[in-house]
């Protein structure tokens, strides 16, 4: 793109001494001088003879008479070849003036001579370049056709030149453009002639345009768009310049050769402000936004960390996820398109800010990375579970119990589930006993004579014993942490456990005494019913407050759905990589309008390759390259 390339710079250098008036008036000045100093220097060549005769013959008088010795010990030394005099050496620095200045002559002509104009080209060694400029633009203009240029598989280069114009002399000359059509349109009425209606449309235009400058609406640029290609023979620069055309025009964009004049025309492409050929249009503000491929600015956070480059310049994305309204991030994408990598490269790259992050991991595929960096895994097996009555940091034990209640109905028969009874039992639990546990609880159950206390045996000695009663309390001692769910086979046992973890990581971040970072992979398990959808969206809605937030990883977007208010998880991220898409993914995303995407970035993210995003933050958006440096592949590919 506008990228300052190798040749581009060695361009730039050629095109310093190249062969404009200004190159051959520095050649002509520099001839000027030459010619100067060299008679100069046969002056004091012809002034110097004499001398040097006349100073020699003194010496040779003065030795031939013995006044003088050849030998250096006895006093005054004067070698016996020609004496090397003061006045010669003015005459050397003469001649190695006129030596450096030749030199550098020689050089300008070389160069001069390195740039070839034809009328539709020039020749930059051995580099043909064709320089276009935009014709004609579409009537409504939106971002496509400029994401189809840069994405247009040729060497080229695009060059801007914007300038803005006058309020006062724009409307002037609307004013003038509009009573000159009017006059016109008048004037075929009086010959009895219909209307003619592209005059009509255009005079509802300059109408509208006046309107837009009187109330400040609009402001008009005077834009230039160049495009430099390059090649390597002439036939292909033809061959480039049809595609260019070609695809352009499909697009309703009008691109043309500048022709005679394609050095001017190679100037103005390069990133010195010069636009010596003024193929300009004038545009509206809005035009000149569609027609700058910059969608996003630059994401360069101080305190950020890494999050790939952007495709569109190459630039480094740095984020400090902890900025924006909210640090709540959504990564979706299909099956393989790199959702748990870059979840991966985020906890990594967190870690290094001292960020902790708290992984609720379905499939056991962050194991290797928290391992990686000495981190805590804690996982769920019959031999190695969870007390569901330990009580999380920060919490309450009627908000505890409403959490169990939520936990238990996925075990409870629903015609056995007594949501008071189960309550009453609960709460005298607590009261009875500082540290209940599964086995307790079983036991309160059948002395109350529950309807579902065989729900609960099956809990406690059946496939699942051992997973929910562990008696030892989790201690989150690490700053980055693991909850391994891979064991727990089908979604009967990992939904439960998924929720009572969550509720865990719930009360932890309440203490708000570090930034956390919650990953929830397959975070659509957590919308199993009701009462676990309230529960995600109450802790994505009070997660900044906590000073955290809560990363959801999906494939589907559209399983957060609007009717169960599901929707809210997603728009309550600031932040979103959207990798590639299924269709029905892009259909909702679409019909919901849940993020609002451009018809062009619509298109792309079905296309999206493994480990490209799109990056959506606040208002911004760029399409992302993320990838792990060498040092993290063994963690992330695991
Ligand atoms: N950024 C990347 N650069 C290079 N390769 C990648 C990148 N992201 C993912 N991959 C490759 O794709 C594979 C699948 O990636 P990943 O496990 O992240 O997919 P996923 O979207 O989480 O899939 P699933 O929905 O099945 O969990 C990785 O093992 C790795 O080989
Ligand atoms: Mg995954």
């Amino acid at each position: 793109m506008i990228s300052t390339t190798k040749k581009f710079t060695h361009y730039l250098q050629q095109l310093r001494t190249k062969a404009s008036t200004r190159s051959q008036n520095k050649i002509h000045s520099l001839q000027g001088q030459i010619s100067q100093l060299r008679n100069k220097v046969q002056e004091l060549s012809l002034e110097n003879k004499v001398k040097d005769r006349r100073i020699n013959t003194l010496f040779d008088k003065a030795r031939s008479k013995g006044e003088l010795s050849s030998n250096p010990t006895a006093g005054v030394s004067v070698p016996n070849q020609k004496l090397s005099l003061p006045w010669n050496k003015e005459k050397r620095e003469f001649e190695k003036l006129v030596k450096e200045l030749t030199s550098k002559q020689d050089a300008l002509i070389k160069n001069v001579e390195a740039i070839k104009e034809e009328d539709r080209c020039i020749q930059v060694g051995d580099t043909i370049v064709r320089t276009h400029y935009l014709a004609d633009l579409p009537n409504v203009l939106t971002l496509s056709p400029i994401h189809k240029l840069l994405h247009l598989p040729l060497p080229l280069n695009i060059t801007y030149h914007i300038q803005g114009t006058s309020r006062g002399s724009m409307l002037e000359a609307s004013k003038r453009r509009l009573s000159v059509l009017e006059a016109e349109q008048n004037e075929r009425i009086k010959k009895g002639k219909n209307r003619d209606l592209d005059l009509d449309k255009e005079i509802s235009e300059v109408n509208t345009l006046i309107n837009d400058l009187v109330y400040d609406q609009e402001r008009n640029f005077i834009v230039s768009l160049y495009t430099q290609l390059r090649a390597e023979s002439k036939l292909d620069i033809i061959d480039y310049s049809k595609t260019l055309t070609q695809e352009m025009k499909d697009v309703e964009c009008t691109f043309n050769t500048h022709t005679f004049g394609q050095l001017d025309a190679f100037t103005s492409t390069l990133p010195i402000a010069k636009d010596l050929i003024k193929r300009n249009m004038l545009l509206h503000t809005q035009a000149v936004v569609n027609l700058l491929p910059f969608l996003s600015k630059s994401f360069n956070d101080e305190e950020g960390i890494l999050l790939g480059n952007s495709r569109i310049n190459g630039t480094l994305v740095l984020v400090d996820l902890f900025k924006a309204r909210n640090a709540n991030i959504n990564i979706f994408g299909t099956s393989g398109s790199g959702k748990s990598v870059t979840a991966k490269l985020i906890i990594s790259r967190l870690l290094l800010r001292g960020i902790q992050s708290i992984v609720i991991d379905p499939e056991g595929e962050y194991t290797a990375l928290v391992d990686a960096f000495g981190g805590q895994v804690v996982r769920f097996s019959p031999s190695s579970g969870f007390n569901i009555f330990q009580i999380p940091p920060s919490t309450s034990v009627n908000s505890h119990i409403s959490t169990l209640k939520t936990f238990f109905s996925f075990y409870i028969q629903p015609s056995r589930y007594d949501s008071a009874l189960l309550d009453k039992i609960l709460v005298e639990l607590y009261k009875q006993h500082h540290k209940p546990s599964l086995k307790l609880f079983y036991q309160a159950c059948s002395s109350a004579r529950a309807p579902f206390v065989q729900d609960i045996e099956t809990l406690l000695n059946g496939s699942l014993s051992g997973i929910f009663s562990n008696e030892d309390d989790i201690l989150i001692e690490s700053d980055i942490v693991c909850f391994d769910l891979s064991q727990l086979i089908t979604d009967e046992l990992k939904i439960p456990a998924m929720f009572m973890v969550s509720s865990f990581i719930n009360g932890l971040i309440n203490t708000r005494d570090k930034r956390r970072m919650i990953f929830i992979d397959e975070a659509h398990k957590l919308l199993a019913n009701k009462e676990t959808i309230a529960f995600y969206i109450d802790l994505v809605k009070t997660a900044r407050k906590r000073k955290a937030g809560v990363v959801s990883i999906t494939q589907n977007p559209e399983d957060y759905r609007e009717e169960n208010g599901a929707k809210t998880i997603l728009t309550q991220a600031e932040t979103s990589f959207i990798l590639k898409q299924a269709y029905s993914s892009i259909q909702y995303i679409t019909d919901k309008k849940v993020f609002p995407l451009t018809q062009q970035e619509l298109q792309e993210l079905p296309t999206l390759g493994i480990g490209e995003a799109l990056f959506i933050r606040e208002k911004e958006h760029v399409l992302l390259d993320i990838y792990p440096f060498e040092s993290e592949e063994e963690f992330v590919f695991t």
